[in-house]
């Protein structure tokens, strides 16, 4: 099976003004040129200009769409306004907000200083709060219907996970203002979704969160029912579907993309896998035996 297939048609996406936070590398990036490929002009921002720049040209230069790469730091509201007025002034309108941005590194909860901790949920949950109330006071100020908020989460936002406090925490944030503005914002034309992904692997995730020797010492596969993990273009498929009209109907939904990962790790019997098929008639004559 070809896990790269692209699935909605050319055009599907004709028209849309699309922002994507840290669309300059990793899933962001991923996303941002399905857009592209789709007819999508997409707005990159992030804090580094050289990579957002070097970016931008190189999707346009793939996909013959339009890119425009804006530094932001989404923990600053100021220059989140700034961002979007220059959007404005480019192409007259923005339809879609992606609040992809985030930062998250492994450690033990104590070895965090008080600033570390600080300086996740400044990003992922101050930085996704800062977009979504500039954009949002934009729309409604201008009385503009079908806009969307896509934010992206976590699977742990649901779970918790230690190591990642600080993600985890501010993922469920984000989680929480997801389904409430998915319900206060809906009469304003608004629809507000995320997508949970588990494990896809990206430079800016795996230098964190699997330092040294550690991808070797733990094979991710192994916590997926499916034993794979993602693949870019599967992500970029469902986030082009869930920003597109085809998903009009469709708010305050956040759609997990992990291969069953966080579903293995929570049933309580699903160790019962490692069991050879051949011991189970053992086990059935074991049961019976008690009656
Ligand atoms: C302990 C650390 C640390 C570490 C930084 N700090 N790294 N503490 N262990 N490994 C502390 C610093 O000492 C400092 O505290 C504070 O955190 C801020 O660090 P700075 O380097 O000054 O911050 P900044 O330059 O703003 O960089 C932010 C960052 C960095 C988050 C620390 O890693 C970054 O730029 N990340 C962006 C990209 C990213 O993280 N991508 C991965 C997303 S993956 P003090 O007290 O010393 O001042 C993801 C996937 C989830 O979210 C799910 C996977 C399945
Ligand atoms: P990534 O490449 O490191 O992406 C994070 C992006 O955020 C970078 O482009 C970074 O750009 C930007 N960023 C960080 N701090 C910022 C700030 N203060 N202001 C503006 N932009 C900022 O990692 P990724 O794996 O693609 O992650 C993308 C999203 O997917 C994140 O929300 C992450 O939590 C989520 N996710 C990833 C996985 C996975 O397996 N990869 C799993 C679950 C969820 P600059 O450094 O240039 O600012």
């Amino acid at each position: 099976m070809n896990f790269s297939a692209k699935m909605l048609r050319d055009g599907a996406l004709n028209d849309k003004v699309i922002v994507v936070t840290g669309g300059g590398s990793g899933l962001g990036k991923a996303m941002s040129t399905y857009f592209l490929e789709l007819g999508a002009k997409v707005a990159i921002t992030s804090r580094d200009i050289e990579k957002l720049k070097t970016t931008a040209t190189e999707l346009e230069a793939q996909t013959g769409g339009r890119c425009l790469p804006i530094a932001c730091d989404v923990r600053h509201y100021d220059q989140v306004e700034n961002m979007l007025k220059t959007v404005l002034e480019t192409f007259g309108k923005v339809d879609v907000l992606l609040n992809n941005a985030a930062g998250n590194f492994i450690s033990p909860t104590e070895r965090l200083s008080s600033n570390a901790f600080d300086t996740i949920i400044d990003i992922v949950l101050k930085g996704s709060k800062n977009c979504t109330l500039a954009f949002g006071k934009h729309w409604i100020d201008k009385k503009e219907k079908n806009k969307v908020v896509l934010n992206i989460t976590t699977t742990y936002a649901w779970t918790g996970s230690g190591y990642v406090v600080p993600s985890a925490t501010a993922k469920a944030g984000v989680l929480a203002m997801t389904r409430s503005l998915a319900v206060e914002w809906a009469k304003y034309g608004i629809r507000t979704n995320a997508i949970a992904p588990g494990p896809f692997p990206t430079k800016g995730a795996w230098d964190r969160l699997l330092p040294g020797d550690l991808q070797e010492k733990f094979d991710l596969t192994k916590k997926i029912p499916l034993r794979r993990v993602g693949e870019h273009q599967e992500l970029a498929n469902l986030a082009a579907y869930l920003v597109s009209d085809f998903s009009a109907f469709v708010n305050g939904e956040v759609v997990t993309i992990d291969g069953g990962e966080w579903l293995q790790g929570a049933g309580e019997f699903n160790m019962l896998e490692q069991i050879p098929p051949e011991m189970w008639d053992l086990l059935e004559a074991h049961i019976k035996n008690k009656k």
